[in-house]
This record gives C-alpha cells, sequence and structure tokens, in this order.
C-alpha cells in the first residue's frame, strides 16, 4: 500500500514527506495505522549524524499511537480495531531477559532492531523499490506503519491519540524512572535536574507516589510554572545559587537527595546528580542521554559510603503490562499530559516541529496525519 511518511534520506538534512509503498505485515507483524507522534530528542539526535547506530535513509518517529488495521498469522494478542502505543523496547515474555523479572530490556529482537528491519531482516518499507529503513522498530512519522506484535501496547479505545501518543516515549520514561527503577517510597526527598518533557514527569510521578520535597533544578527560570503545577515544591536556578551547587541541594535536602534524576544527558549534571545523593542510602538514577563517546567520573568514596547509581531506559517500564495501566492513570486524571503538549501541527510541518524542538519553544510538538 502506499503511505505518507516523512523521510530522512541523509543525517543533517531536512525530512521529505514522501509516498512510500508500505508491504502488509508478515508472520508475527502488525500493521498500524498511526494516528499522531511526539517528536523527541532521540530523533533529533539521530537525524543529526551524532548517533553512531544512525542508518539512513530511514523513516524515524518512536513516540506514536494508533489503530490496528491488519495482522499477520499468528497474531492473538491484537486484532484490527483494537488502540495501541508502539513501543521501542519491546516486551515479549519469553527472552531470559523478560524472564529475568529484573529488567526491562527484552533483547527478542535487538539485533534486527538496531538495524532498521523487521526481525526476519527485512524491510517493510520501500520507494521505488528500494528499501527504506526502520527506526527504533517503530518509525511513527508515517500514518501506517509495521510492527511486531510483541512491539505493541494494547490501550483503551477513548483514549485521545494525540496526548497519549506521548506515553510511547517521554512520559513513561520519567514516571517510570521513579516508580518503576527508583521504587520512589512516600515522604522521600526527590532531586530533579532538568524540566523538559522527560524532567516535568519525573516531577508528577514523584508528586504521585507521595514525595516530601521535589526539587526542580533547571538553567530556565521559564520552566518553573509547568514544574510547579505538576508537583515541584523547590526551584533552584544554578546560575543563582552562590557557591557549589551540590551542597546547596545537600542542605535543601537535610543531608542529601534520597532518590535524584538527570534528565538533561550531560555527564557534568549526572555527577552533581549522585554528590547532592543522602550519604549511606541516596540514589541517583541516570535518564538523560548523554552524547556517544561520552564518560562518567566521580570519587569511588561517593560509592563506598552508600551512594548508588544507576540507570533506566523507557523507566523501566514493561511496554506491553506497564503502558496501558499508564493511559489509564491519564485518563482517571493522576497525570497531567495535555500541558505537556505544546502544539499540535500536521505531519507536513515535521520540521517546523523540529526547530521548536531545538529551539525550546516547546515540551512537545505532536504531529497529526
Ligand atoms: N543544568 C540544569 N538544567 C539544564 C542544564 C544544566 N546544565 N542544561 C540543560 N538544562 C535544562 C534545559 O533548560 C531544559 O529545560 O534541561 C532541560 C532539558 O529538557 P528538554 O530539552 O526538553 O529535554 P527532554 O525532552 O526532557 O529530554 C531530556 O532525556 O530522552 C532524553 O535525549 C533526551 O537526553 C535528553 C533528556
Ligand atoms: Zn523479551
Amino acid at each position: 500500500m502506499d503511505v505518507k511518511a516523512a523521510v530522512a534520506y541523509e543525517a543533517a538534512k531536512p525530512l521529505t514527506i514522501e509516498t512510500v509503498q508500505l508491504e502488509a505485515p508478515r508472520a508475527g507483524e502488525v500493521l498500524i495505522e498511526i494516528k499522531a507522534t511526539g517528536v523527541c530528542h532521540t530523533d533529533a539526535y539521530t537525524l543529526s549524524g551524532s548517533d553512531p547506530e544512525g542508518l539512513f535513509p530511514a523513516i524515524l518517529g518512536h513516540e506514536g499511537a494508533g489503530v490496528v488495521v491488519e495482522v499477520g498469522a499468528g497474531v492473538t494478542s491484537v486484532k484490527p480495531g483494537d488502540h495501541v502505543i508502539p513501543l521501542y523496547t519491546p516486551e515479549c515474555r519469553n527472552c531470559d531477559y523478560c524472564l529475568s523479572g529484573k529488567t526491562n530490556l527484552c533483547q527478542a529482537i535487538r539485533v534486527t532492531q538496531g538495524k532498521g528491519l523487521m526481525p526476519n531482516g527485512t524491510s517493510r518499507f520501500s520507494i521505488g523499490g528500494k528499501p527504506i529503513l526502520h527506526y527504533m522498530g517503530t518509525s511513527t512519522f508515517a500514518n501506517y506503519t509495521v510492527l511486531p506484535e510483541i512491539a505493541v501496547a494494547k490501550i483503551r479505545n477513548d483514549a485521545p491519540f494525540e496526548k497519549v501518543c506521548l506515553i510511547g516515549c517521554g512520559v513513561t520514561t520519567g514516571l517510570g524512572a521513579v516508580i518503576y527503577t527508583a521504587k520512589v517510597e512516600p515522604g522521600a526527598n526527590v532531586v530533579v535536574f532538568g524540566l523538559g518533557g522527560v524532567g516535568l514527569n519525573v516531577i508528577q510521578g514523584a508528586r504521585m507516589v507521595g514525595a516530601n520535597r521535589i526539587i526542580g533544578v533547571d538553567l530556565n527560570p521559564d520552566k518553573r510554572a509547568l514544574a510547579e503545577k505538576l508537583g515541584m515544591t523547590h526551584f533552584v536556578n544554578p546560575k543563582e545559587v552562590e557557591g557549589d551547587l551540590v551542597a546547596h541541594l545537600v542542605e535543601l535536602t537535610n543531608g542529601g537527595a534520597d532518590y535524584s534524576f538527570e534528565c538533561i544527558g550531560n555527564v557534568k549534571v549526572m555527577r552533581q546528580a549522585l554528590e547532592c545523593c543522602h550519604k549511606g542510602w541516596g540514589e541517583s538514577i541516570v535518564v538523560g542521554v548523554a552524547g556517544a563517546g561520552q564518560e562518567i567520573s566521580t570519587r569511588p568514596f561517593q560509592l563506598v559510603t552508600g551512594r548508588v547509581w544507576r540507570g533506566t531506559a523507557f523507566g523501566g517500564a514493561r511496554g506491553r503490562t506497564d503502558v496501558p495501566k499508564i493511559v489509564d492513570w491519564y485518563m482517571n486524571g493522576k497525570i497531567n499530559i495535555d500541558d505537556l503538549v505544546t502544539k499540535v501541527m500536521p505531519i507536513e510541518q515535521i520540521n517546523e516541529a523540529f526547530d521548536l524542538m531545538h529551539r525550546g519553544e516547546v515540551i512537545r510538538a505532536v504531529l497529526t496525519f
């Protein structure tokens, strides 16, 4: 079938809206009509050419929501008409990783996904017979896309696509970091570095689990109002702190954070996030993605004296199990997504959506088809 997609032909060039041919889903695959998709920094990172694993030509996009149109042989967990969210972290419930119960990093299709291919080793997208690669196994910058069955989460049918698409990445990453990775307990003091689309969801996750102090750290004072609306109790602008930021945060938290979250992708800030944690038990979670080749450092004494440094991908969420619950939280008013969708635009304006994100003018721009 012919589909409308934003194609990334090469690094650092604008995307082009094209008519692309999409093959029918094969065994174990699902054809989905994408109704809305967010634009995320990871798409921009790959498009910039800095992503060593970025491949072209490809159809980017990984923060979508849509409807199942057709299923391939052997597919049992979804049927045409089901509303779904594509998962760049799938959940096969069968591999060693899934069965460990200790991680959400399902490896069932990792190798082919990383190559921009479906699990059988080929692409479903092409233009004039030349293959166009998938991206993160999702390729949501197309009005129709094919995904493996294990990479779709079935959600309720009354959730608005242009809001719940963010649960495909930013919302789940932030909330999940608090709930699934750190398992923040009521009364904990929390410090969140970076109040963008990810950090704001850490803030509302911390509020949801009943954290005590929720301190947001951001260089941009414009981030304060929305963060407060979502549950931030104290705002710290590093530019306005006299003396050492870490010492200031330790003082604000009565000896250090029980949990801190780095939601920027800056390795210097990752160190500050670890070192503002409470001696003996404070845990720092790396959520932001640093550039290729960057390294973190601290004095080992920080760990010897009980601080814990860990990371999270997709918020530690098991997509098929946890994503439908997060959609329910939104529908029941437990979390706010409406205020995170700064702008809704047609897919034709996708390059403008990237520009808005680069200029920091949106928490999220959402594209519709
Ligand atoms: N100290 C404090 N705040 C900072 C600093 C700094 N050194 N540098 C940047 N910030 C703030 C920005 O002002 C912005 O508000 O961090 C925030 C980052 O937000 P966004 O750019 O909206 O990014 P977001 O979508 O939240 O993603 C954050 O997670 O998914 C990854 O790749 C993504 O690494 C990125 C991170
Ligand atoms: Zn698995």
